[in-house]
């Protein structure tokens, strides 16, 4: 009874960010657009939440026609590209050991396929890494975060097409060879699952293009599983000591009552999500996805070879993201809520975010020990946290003590989870600077301990401020998650 758990020597704690989401330029020094350049802002009031991040072919035309009078936020970002160095200083000023951003891939090959590299996109990450090292913060490298060059999209039907492989992996070489002294944690794709609920937001594939779109989404999953592969095999050769990690929003799925069907559905529903990690780090895919795809008409189509590659390049470590836990039963009766990437049912044990998201820091301890005890990998906890309204009071405070309580309940949760064996290599907050949301491309969705000064119409003076959980989070750190 004596037991206390601790976080091990050298966590890396920090926050996680998305190229598309904090950056804005999108059309500065080269860049190409990307599918997330694409997202319009749709009002609350007119959205349904598949809108919002899929796109249809009509919408591209009248995208690139001019005729669209849309807002796209993810080409605005909070202007990181140019803010990046005040934004970098509070987040070493919180103490960070760890800091996730993408690579914009459209700023290095803006059309995806081109011959040579835009030297004026690697030469921001340099600038990016070097002040990152300036105060010893780790790079955490996403290669492909929702941001597949629009110049594959329109040639290759993005991911769908098995050209793409190839172009993706250039992308990695080139990157991998400028960064080699840089950078030694990266991941391939993030949400890697991301592709079967939104095929355009995960692999740039306009589903009105292909005839059985179901198949193209695995298809698309097959291509960006090799080129995971092919990109780790790169990695190994090109910077010795350099880790890849895959990337799976973990949706823990418990039954809806004690009843076997209930409990049958929430083990399928588990597989259906840890299928992705599952071929990841073992290498192969799964027998219990003969079925799916065989109920499903879904036949991948594998190259010679292919299967060797997965086999052979495993990804080093699993990262993957928890925001909230999933319910699932046999019946569809039950109240449904929203949730990241998916809906659930309603869980009537838990609270949820004001976007629905049932909270639930129980279920990262459940999900940190199945995906240990599954894999037996080192595991890295790669996104995180609350969007929650903040409001800016008189003297300019923000007082977002329900984000620190949602938090800490994690990180709690997460040493005891490390006390029960879990080898975990750090915490990554997801948004600790506002970012414009990934679902809704809302500002007024907030993850920040630093607050951003815009809203959801694109007003602001975009200025920087600390948050209550600032300090906080800063005193988390400095304790190696002693003082919560
Ligand atoms: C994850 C994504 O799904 O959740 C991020 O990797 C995203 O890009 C985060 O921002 C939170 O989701 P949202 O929709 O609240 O921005």
């Amino acid at each position: 009874s004596q037991f206390k758990a601790k976080f091990p020597q050298g966590f890396l704690w920090g926050g996680a960010t998305a190229a598309n989401q904090i950056e804005g330029a999108f059309d500065e020094d080269g860049k190409g657009l990307s599918a997330a350049d694409f997202v319009e802002y749709i009002p609350k009031n007119e959205r349904t939440k598949d809108t919002a991040i899929e796109v249809t072919s009509e919408q591209i035309r009248r995208i690139l026609s001019g005729e669209s009078t849309a807002r796209y936020p993810k080409r605005e970002g909070i202007d990181f590209y140019h803010r990046y160095k005040e934004d970098i200083a509070l987040l070493a000023e919180m103490g960070f050991k760890a800091f996730r951003l993408s690579i914009h891939w459209s700023r290095i090959f803006p059309n995806g396929y081109d011959e040579m590299p835009n030297e004026a996109g690697l030469q921001f990450y340099d600038n990016i890494f070097d002040e990152l090292a300036k105060y010893d913060i780790e790079p955490v490298v996403t290669l492909s975060h929702y941001e597949t060059p629009y110049g594959l999209t329109e040639k290759y039907n993005g991911w769908a097409g098995r050209e793409t492989i190839d172009h993706f992996v250039r992308y990695a070489e080139t990157v991998f060879t400028r960064y080699r002294d840089k950078v030694k944690y990266w991941i391939s794709f993030n949400e890697i699952n991301m592709i079967t609920i939104s095929p355009f937001t995960g692999g740039g594939v306009v589903s009105d293009k292909e005839k059985n779109p179901e198949q193209a989404k695995y298809q698309g999953l097959h291509h960006q599983f090799v080129a995971s592969s092919l990109a780790t095999k790169k990695l190994h050769e090109i910077i010795p000591g350099g880790q890849m990690g895959c990337m799976l929003a973990r949706m823990s799925t418990y039954p809806f009552t004690p009843n076997p069907e209930d409990v049958l559905k929430a083990q399928q529903d588990n597989q259906a999500n840890l299928f992705f990690t599952d071929v990841h780090a073992r290498g192969e895919y799964p027998k219990y996805m003969d079925r799916f795809f065989a109920e499903n008409g879904i036949e991948i189509v594998k190259e010679t070879g292919d299967d060797e590659i997965l086999k052979q390049y495993p990804v080093d470590y699993i990262s993957f993201s928890y925001y909230m836990s999933m319910l699932s039963s046999a019946s569809p009766e039950g109240e449904v809520t929203e949730g990241n990437l998916m809906n659930s049912l309603k869980n009537p044990y838990l609270q949820a975010s004001e976007w629905g998201w049932q909270i639930d820091p129980i279920g990262l301890r459940v999900a940190l020990n199945d995906l240990y005890d599954r894999y037996q990998l080192p595991l890295f906890l790669v996104e995180n946290g609350l969007g929650a309204y903040d409001k800016v009071e008189e003297d300019g405070s923000i007082h977002d003590s329900y984000r620190i309580s949602y938090l800490s309940k994690h990180i709690e949760q997460m040493r005891e989870a490390i006390g029960d064996g879990v080898d975990l290599m750090g915490y990554l907050a997801w948004g600790p600077i506002d970012l414009v949301s990934m679902s809704t491309s809302e500002m007024s969705k907030r993850y920040g301990f630093i607050y951003v000064d815009k809203d959801d119409e694109g007003e602001g003076t975009l200025a920087r401020s600390r948050k209550d959980s600032f300090q906080w989070y800063k005193e988390v750190i400095e304790s190696n998650g002693e003082i919560l």
